[in-house]
């Protein structure tokens, strides 16, 4: 069955200088029970009829109530500001959903989000609400966007800014390893002195994040799910443009990801930390 389907821009809303949320109608029959997005997984969007440019960029599922799909991104490039010019009534050109998604939590979880990560993170906090301890890093105040939405969500979150605008200045990895070592109240036993168990960790950001918290993972034993947010041309498996070194070999993150068990990644200095 083909995931391709044409959506009407229902909104596109500015939440600040560098973020808009995109909600689209993908109609009745593109939503049916088999193409529901799970957490995890993401769309290739299109946003321009002229082929400038070319190729369709990957967004992952923020929100998907009744015929629409809401989707969070940050401007960055050509691509990005197509998106943003979008208004009411646009036709957009979608794949999806593609990808795996986030394995289920049995129970509590740790979601650990940096930057517009937390778009790939927030359908996983709704669907598992006041389960989730939120670790949200960001730049600053004005970057930590949906912040209210996600504290709704989460059964408590945990925010840290690079300027210290907002929460602990610092990095959020500093904040999670303080988490797990504190003992009051304990929910956790003191992980990062090893030892199997505890909570998982969902985690969606940039890489220098990601690697810090392989080592964390590697270091505390803990289960840890890493959303990888590569370059992508084709997002179907076709073209290997967005393939990573795993334990087993290269893996397409569009195909057999973009989640995967952080254990398995090989960073680019060629270790698994
Ligand atoms: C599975 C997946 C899910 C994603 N979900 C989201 C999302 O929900 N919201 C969102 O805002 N973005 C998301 N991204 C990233 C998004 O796809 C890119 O920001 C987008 O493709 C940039 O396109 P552009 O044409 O605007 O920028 P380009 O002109 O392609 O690039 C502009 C700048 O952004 C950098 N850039 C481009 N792509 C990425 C990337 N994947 N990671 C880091 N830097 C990048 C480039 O190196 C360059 O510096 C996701 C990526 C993947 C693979
Ligand atoms: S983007 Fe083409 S194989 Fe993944």
């Amino acid at each position: 069955m083909t995931k391709y389907f044409k959506a009407t821009v229902l909104e596109n809303t500015a939440l600040n200088k560098h973020f808009r949320l995109l909600t689209i109608d993908a109609g009745r029959s593109t939503l049916n029970a088999q193409r529901m997005p799970s957490p995890g997984q993401f769309y290739m969007l299109h946003s321009s009829d002229t082929y400038d440019p070319l190729l369709k960029r990957p967004f992952s599922i923020l929100k998907c109530e009744d015929n629409t799909l809401k989707f969070l991104y940050r401007v960055r490039g050509k691509g990005t500001s197509c998106l943003s010019n979008l208004r009411k009534g646009d036709i957009i050109e979608v794949i999806g959903p593609l990808g795996n998604s986030y394995p289920e939590p049995d129970g509590d979880f740790i979601a650990v989000a940096g930057g517009v990560g937390i778009a790939s993170l927030l359908s996983l906090l709704e669907k598992r609400k006041n389960t989730g301890y939120l670790f949200y890093g960001a730049r600053s105040k004005n970057e930590l966007v949906m912040l209210s939405e996600v504290e709704a969500l989460a059964k408590e979150v945990f925010v840290a800014t690079d300027d210290g605008s907002e929460g602990k200045k610092g990095l959020i990895t500093e904040l999670l390893i303080d988490f797990l070592n504190s003992t009051q109240p304990p929910p956790f036993p003191p992980l990062l002195k090893g030892g199997e168990g505890g909570l998982p960790i969902y985690a969606c950001g940039p890489k220098p994040m990601l690697k810090k918290l392989s080592k964390i993972a590697r270091e505390s034993g803990i289960k840890c799910y890493v959303s990888l947010e590569e370059h992508m041309a084709c997002g179907i498996g076709a073209c290997l443009g967005c393939v990573v070194r795993t334990a087993s070999g290269y893996r397409r993150v569009c195909k057999e990801g973009p989640v995967f068990d952080i254990k398995d990644i090989v960073w680019n200095n060629g270790t698994r930390e």
